[in-house]
């Protein structure tokens, strides 16, 4: 987790350097700082709490003329989120300042040898560890790139850092092992981020750094090095298409709210090149052999649009499908088969426990597609094939616009596989098309009518304590999507569940405090789903039902949804799901954009 940014130019460091974070807040905001060079030597400025606190240090300074500094915004994995612990963090005689996103594993024994040779700590972060080690390599070579390499190789773990020399106060390192980090190429400036939107104002010139690349940059060079051999390494600077409207807020009071309702026109750039003359384009899955089984693994909302599409590509295109969460497959010795696909499905593209099911595929020898967001990102780049879901950036830490991106991508795979094996009768297959094309224009008339049901609704369930999220068939993944977005901004206690599996167990649970949030549409399923729900009921419990005209059963609250063809019924009830729990947050008042405890890519296990 944590958001890095570095930047050196012709220009102040500071105002790039603050925005950049403000930008990056959603990867963790318990605490943030920055470092620069002034003329007496590096100044290192933390504070606890969110942007705003740095921002109020800072401003009683005098940073004008500082061209060249490093900031972060922290997620506390070592170490209380206190200002000791914020990062830079600097070694013992203030030569260096360093900022980290990552682990360092076996921190705790480098720390005892640099102790017992008469190293000093401030913090109880690993991040201190990885400076003072770098200015041990630095005074035992004489020579700052060769001492960072010679670090590197004392230390074990993920790592993405940037690092500020008082003797070079134009110049940065950096180097990534395992936690993304990219470089921005300016004029006369250059920066270096966990992530694109912190410089896209500046620039939206891109170099995608590898494991093991160090880089060495002042305002108007940068280069490329072999962490370990320091020989230079060829680097292509990529064009991003990213604008920077699409990273700001554009008049909605929350990025989750803004990005609920770009979702019409997520669907139709998903759409965008993907269908010529009524068939499905997806060449990037041309260079892939159908597989015999699918294995899909995701985390957190990815793993829910991954359950999602097990139903259509197991009815449609017939191909056996397993969906798995990420950090349980990476520990399980799997059973693969010949003609086995790993299809990974990760918003970032930098989910550690994503990314090291690729490896263990890879290892395996089973060929692996991505489906990502992110373009360069790491499971995109380390997969054979990248399939990109056009969603532009996700910035709210809730994942919204991303699952229906995904959810549009699943299905246009579906359907390719399912022409290609011919298991999908044409009409099938063109009348999804034809409602896919018509349901961003749907979404458009229908999203500010869903958002008004959400807030009355909410307002009247504001004090449950806990929520049962129910449903069946392609619904039920939709279930754990709406428990997991209102717990997670909310702080609600939600659990989703499959209906017909409640009398199992979980209907003990239920009594006139505990609601339940139902999908009860209009499918082949309604019938099971409304004895479910006479079950509830048979317990005083209330319910909240989302449902078709004409076909509702007797609930408390009937939330009637226009009724759409078949799966696409999915593009509307993400939506309410997902604007119930944000217009329930914003009246409990919570940090809808930044809820506690949590950052928007989970790159440590
Ligand atoms: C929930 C949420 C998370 C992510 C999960 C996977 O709103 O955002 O559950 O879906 O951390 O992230 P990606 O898709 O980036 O791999």
């Amino acid at each position: 987790m944590c958001g890095i940014i570095g930047y050196t130019g012709n220009n102040p460091a500071i105002p790039a350097i603050v925005e950049g974070l403000r930008r990056l807040e959603y990867r963790g905001y318990d605490s943030a700082g920055v470092a620069f060079e002034k003329t007496q030597g590096l100044q290192v400025i933390r504070a606890e709490g969110k942007l705003g606190a740095l921002d109020q240090k800072i401003a009683g300074l005098d940073t004008a003329s500082s061209f060249c500094g490093i900031g972060h915004t922290r997620w506390a994995t070592h170490g209380l989120p206190v200002e000791r612990n914020a990062h830079p963090h600097m070694d013992g005689e203030g030569r260096f300042a360093l900022v980290h996103n990552g682990i360092i594993e076996n921190y705790a024994e480098l720390k005892a040898e640099l102790i017992a040779e008469g190293h000093v700590f401030l913090s109880e972060t690993d991040t201190e560890v990885l400076v003072h080690v770098i200015a041990k390599g630095v005074s035992l070579s004489g020579d700052i790139r060769k001492g960072i390499s010679w670090a590197l190789s004392q230390v074990d773990g993920a790592y993405a850092f940037a690092l500020l020399s008082r003797d070079h106060p134009k110049k940065i390192w950096a180097s990534r092992k395992a936690s993304p980090l990219l470089m921005g190429v300016g004029s006369e400036e250059n920066f270096l981020a966990s992530d694109i939107p912190a410089f896209l104002p500046y620039t939206r010139e891109v170099v995608f750094l590898d494991n093991g690349d160090l880089v060495e940059m002042d305002a108007s060079s940068w280069q490329v090095f072999d962490s370990i051999t320091l020989k230079p390494k060829a680097k292509e600077v990529r064009h991003i298409s990213w604008d920077v409207q699409a990273a700001q807020k554009d008049g909605y009071k929350h990025f989750m709210l803004k990005e609920i309702f770009e979702q019409p026109k997520v669907i139709r750039d998903c759409l965008a090149g993907r269908i010529q003359k009524g068939r499905v384009v997806l060449t990037e899955l041309d260079a892939l052999d159908i597989p015999g089984r699918l294995t899909i693994v995701a985390c957190g909302t990815s793993y829910h649009a991954g359950l999602w599409a097990k139903y259509l590509l197991e009815s449609w295109a017939r191909i056996p499908v397993q969906v798995e969460i990420a950090s349980e497959f990476r520990y399980r010795d799997s059973v693969f088969l010949p003609d086995d696909l790993i299809l990974t499905i990760s918003q970032s593209g930098e989910t550690a426990d994503t990314l090291a099911a690729v490896r263990i595929a890879h290892e395996a020898g089973v060929p692996i597609l991505g489906l990502c967001n992110v373009v360069g990102s790491s499971i995109a780049r380390e997969s054979d094939q990248v399939v990109y879901t056009q969603a532009g950036p996700e910035i709210s830490v809730a994942s919204t616009k991303a699952m229906c991106s995904q959810m549009v991508l699943l299905l246009l795979m579906t359907l390719s596989w399912g022409a290609r094996k011919g298991t999908l009768p044409e009409e099938v297959k063109e009348r999804c098309l034809e409602e896919l094309a018509e349901m961003p224009t749907t979404l458009e008339r229908d999203l500010p009518v869903i958002r008004g049901k959400a807030r009355s609704l909410c307002q009247e369930y504001s004090d449950a304590k806990s929520f049962f999220f129910l449903g069946r068939g392609q619904n039920f993944p939709l279930a754990l999507e709406g428990a997991l977005k209102l717990k997670e901004i909310s702080y609600i206690h939600a659990e989703g569940y499959a209906s017909g599996e409640m009398k199992h167990g979980p209907i003990a649970l239920i009594d006139p405090q505990f609601p339940t949030f139902a999908m009860a549409l209009g499918d082949e399923l309604l019938q099971k789903v409304a004895s479910n729900l006479q079950e509830v009921q048979a317990r005083g419990g209330r319910i909240i039902a989302l449902v078709n005209p004409g076909a509702a059963p007797a609930v408390d609250e009937s939330w009637v949804l226009p009724d759409v063809w078949g799966p696409l019924k999915s593009f509307l009830v993400l939506p309410a799901v997902q604007l119930f729990a944000y217009e329930m947050a914003v009246y409990l008042g919570k940090d809808v954009d930044q809820p506690r405890n949590l950052a928007k890519s989970v790159t440590v296990e």
